[in-house]
């Protein structure tokens, strides 16, 4: 689907072209030969010419050894006409004007910025399915990030009521008369669909205030109507605006990105203590380091999986790669060392000693904290959501957009990204590069790679579909039930396409 397989195609036809031609130049070569062998001679040396000439051109194709083009580097895969769509349907139940409703939902979110952000999102669909107003929810400050900031903090509060006018009534505040009587308090079950919450309009018999508990994932990611998943579309990528400050520090920060090189790329190096002791991955770090991320592990009481095999994470392919391996993967895929490269994360585990092993590679390499003076950030660092949100405007808006794990922020930042018209977001086959990277270790027996063209043309080939080029969002593996099914699905946030990215043909349905 991607632009450059298209361009490879191309140059296929176009070689094929030629050959008929030659054909055709050999033919008459024949007619030649009639005339004289002297003239066979000639003709047939000049056939051979030829060919060497082609043998030699496609053996360089094998090993490229030139650059990449710029294309195939930066600019978005080719996107078939594709483009958003999210008002909607003629049948939709607008709620038109501000109509008072006296019934509530509260919402606690829970998570890191991206959990909540798309749990607000999904909250959204669930006041409009059970006819509520949505009071504006509280944050999670709980979590492992430790953020006090309030809703109006991170987001553009009044933008929020305004942007959902059509949709759900929402509320700054639950009435001071309501507060008092009591709430039904709803753990939802997890990847809930559109029955589950009709049927949970009969608490409004008892109730005029519902309280959610949790937000993350409680809606489902497919099967429910367009007009629901339309609305998640709108509340996601038009209402949850961030708050003006860190909208205009983004802002001046890509300013200051692009006025250096032109283009970057923003790595979500998601290399962060929390992240290596939750997974288990080990890998490459030493014998303290394995111990402190195994004790804190051991101390998190809601990580529920203590006995890890970091040698069987990485294996699978559910480690994030290291700051070293991501360096040799955007080597490999013939990103040049004089790249500039926006690092989107918090404080890497092992510090500079450890970043080194890519600036090394890349010493382009630059931060929030190097980009904006100590003034400018006063006021976010000692909040990791605000910090955090920064990081995914800036990443939302770069050339290219490359995570080194699939958590929370990769996934929701590739959604965006495919939702404002399919930008190269590159999704590491980290499971097949561990593969590869073990075979360009030479003290181990698979050791027989090394960084090379043969290399280049590996990794190129493996992440060929994995560039953000436009495809439908993936359904669930085969052989599961339930919520085991429900796991295994795309998010809905990571590929808002169809419901939400519509081709040309639709176009007028939809406007
Ligand atoms: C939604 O709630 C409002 C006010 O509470 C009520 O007037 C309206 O009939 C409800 N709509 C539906 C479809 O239940
Ligand atoms: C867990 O953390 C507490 C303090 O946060 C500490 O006192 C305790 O020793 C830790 N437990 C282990 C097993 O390290
Ligand atoms: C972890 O798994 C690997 C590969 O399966 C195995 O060789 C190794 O012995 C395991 N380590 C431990 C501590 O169990």
């Amino acid at each position: 689907m991607a632009r450059s397989r298209g361009g490879r195609r191309f140059r296929f036809r176009f070689r094929f072209h030629r050959r008929n031609l030659c054909a055709a130049a050999a033919y008459a070569a024949v007619l030649l030969i009639a005339l004289s062998s002297f003239f066979t001679l000639i003709s047939l040396s000049k056939k051979d010419g030829f060919e060497d000439r082609r043998e030699r051109v496609s053996s360089e194709e094998e090993h490229p050894s030139e650059p990449i083009p710029d294309r195939e580097l930066w600019d978005a895969p080719f996107s078939f006409g594709l483009h958003t769509c999210v008002k909607p349907t003629a049948k939709y139940k607008a709620m038109l004007g501000a109509r008072e409703s006296d019934r509530y939902i509260t919402v606690r979110s829970n998570g890191g910025l991206n959990q909540m952000r798309t749990g607000i999102a999904d909250m959204v669909a669930v006041a409009h399915i059970v006819n509520a107003t949505l009071v504006i929810p509280e944050l999670d400050r709980r979590s492992f990030w430790k953020d006090t900031s309030t809703f109006s903090d991170i987001f553009d509060e009044t933008h929020f009521i305004e942007a959902l006018k059509g949709d759900i009534r929402v509320a700054r505040e639950l009435p001071k008369e309501l507060e008092s009587i009591p709430r039904a308090r709803k753990h939802f079950s997890s990847w809930a669909s559109m029955g589950y919450y009709e049927e949970m309009r009969r608490l409004w018999n008892e109730f005029q205030v519902i309280h959610v508990a949790k937000s993350d994932s409680r809606l489902a990611n497919n099967d429910l109507p367009l007009d629901i998943q339309r609305l998640r579309c709108r509340a996601m990528y038009n209402a949850l605006r961030f708050s003006p400050p860190i909208e205009i520090l983004a802002k001046k920060l890509i300013e200051r990105l692009r006025s250096r090189e032109g283009r970057y790329i923003a790595l979500h190096l998601r290399y962060e203590k929390d992240m290596l002791s939750f997974t288990g991955c080990t890998y490459g770090l030493t014998e303290a380091e394995s111990k402190e991320l195994t004790i804190m592990r051991e101390n998190t009481s809601h990580w529920k999986v203590k006995k890890i095999n970091s040698t069987e994470q990485r294996l699978g392919g559910n480690c994030p790669l290291t700051p070293k391996e991501v360096g040799i993967f955007l080597q490999a895929l013939g990103y040049p060392p004089s790249t500039l490269i926006y690092i989107a994360a918090g404080e890497i585990y092992g510090g500079n000693a450890r970043l080194s092993t890519l600036s090394s590679r890349f010493p382009n390499l630059v931060f929030k904290e190097t980009l904006a003076t100590k003034e400018e950030l006063e006021g976010f660092t000692n909040h990791a959501s605000q910090s955090a949100a920064i990081d995914y405007i800036i990443s939302v808006e770069s050339d290219v957009f490359v995570s080194s794990y699939s958590g929370n922020m990769a996934r929701a930042v590739e959604g965006h990204r495919r939702f404002l018209g399919h930008r190269r977001t590159i999704t590491p086959d980290r499971k097949g590069l561990v593969e590869v990277f073990d075979r360009l270790d030479d003290r181990l027996e698979s050791g027989d790679l090394r960084e090379d063209s043969l290399l280049s043309e590996l990794v190129r080939q493996m992440h060929h579909n994995r560039q953000g080029a436009p495809r439908k969002r993936k359904g669930a593996l085969p052989g599961l039930k339930g919520k085991a099914r429900s796991r295994t699905e795309e998010s809905f946030y990571e590929n808002p396409y169809p419901e939400c990215i519509c081709g040309p043909k639709s176009h007028s349905k939809t406007m």
